[in-house]
């Protein structure tokens, strides 16, 4: 009876008047999105499926994805002979966003016992895709007064928009927390849309080759339905 709904945000891929053959991605709002990411999220969340050359696709340079890529150390096979550890080098543009945490049971080690998904799928795992993550990100508030004391758990975070209420995830957005250099106020709310709108992205980075398919095959049908409709009426012609 806590729980409360995403609000339903219209985005730029919904399209004009949610007409949804039409929107695309908006590159601007998806570079400030990656913003967020690489510079709060990535500390826990992990994005392996997604390779920093597909980054392109954002509006970001081969220089500049150079550039991103080399921000993430990336583990090579060879052992450090002096030390027995593996070795590290700085990812290049064909390889995927590295793990955070080795496995499963280190992130839950760092996380008060709860492991941070990874996000290369959340905006489609997840029911209400981007509304939810946008929302979630965004819905930490007090605990009501009303709320019954035996189930307030005191080592996580009172969140609405969490299934459970209660979440392992600290509050991570404040205003001003990162700084646009495209001049965007970065406030709570214009920080979760954009970061909403990247994971967006990021599950499901072919939706504009997908919807120009579509289209063209639609145009593509009502052009044979027309031409098939007048060999019709040609063929029959003079048939009584
Ligand atoms: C879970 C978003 C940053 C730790 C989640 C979930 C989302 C999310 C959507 C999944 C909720 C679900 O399972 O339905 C974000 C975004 C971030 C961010 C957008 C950046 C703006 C962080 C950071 C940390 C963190 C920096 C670590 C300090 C966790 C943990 C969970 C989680 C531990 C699992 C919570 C649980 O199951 O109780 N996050 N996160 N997140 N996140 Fe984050």
């Amino acid at each position: 009876e806590f729980h409360e709904h995403p609000e339903d945000i219209h985005w730029s891929w919904e399209g004009p008047m949610g007409l949804g053959v039409f929107g695309g991605f908006d590159k601007a709002q998806l570079q400030r999105g990656f913003k967020v990411y690489r510079e709060v999220c990535s500390s826990c969340h992990s994005l392996k499926r997604v390779a920093f050359r597909n980054l392109e696709d954002l509006g970001f340079n081969e220089a500049e994805v150079k550039v991103i890529a080399e921000e993430w150390p990336i583990e090579v096979p060879a052992v450090n002979p002096d030390t027995g550890e593996a070795t590290t080098q700085p990812a290049t543009a064909s390889d995927r966003f590295p793990l955070v945490y080795p496995n499963e049971v280190a992130a839950r080690a760092a996380n008060n016992n709860a492991a941070p998904p990874d996000m290369s799928l959340l905006a489609k795992s997840r029911e209400g895709g981007a509304d939810y993550i946008h929302a979630l990100i965004t819905g930490y508030e007090p605990v009501p007064a009303e709320f019954p004391q035996d189930r307030v758990q005191e080592s996580l975070h009172y969140n609405p928009q969490f299934h459970s209420l209660w979440i392992a995830m600290p509050p991570q957005l404040s205003d001003g927390l990162v700084t646009y250099d495209d001049g965007t106020e970065a406030t709570v709310d214009q920080m979760g849309r954009d970061v909403a709108a990247f994971l967006y992205w990021a599950a499901e980075p072919k939706l504009e080759q997908r919807k120009a398919m579509g289209l063209g095959v639609i145009i593509f049908l009502i052009g044979f339905s027309v031409f098939a409709y007048l060999a019709y009426r040609k063929v029959w012609a003079d048939v009584k």
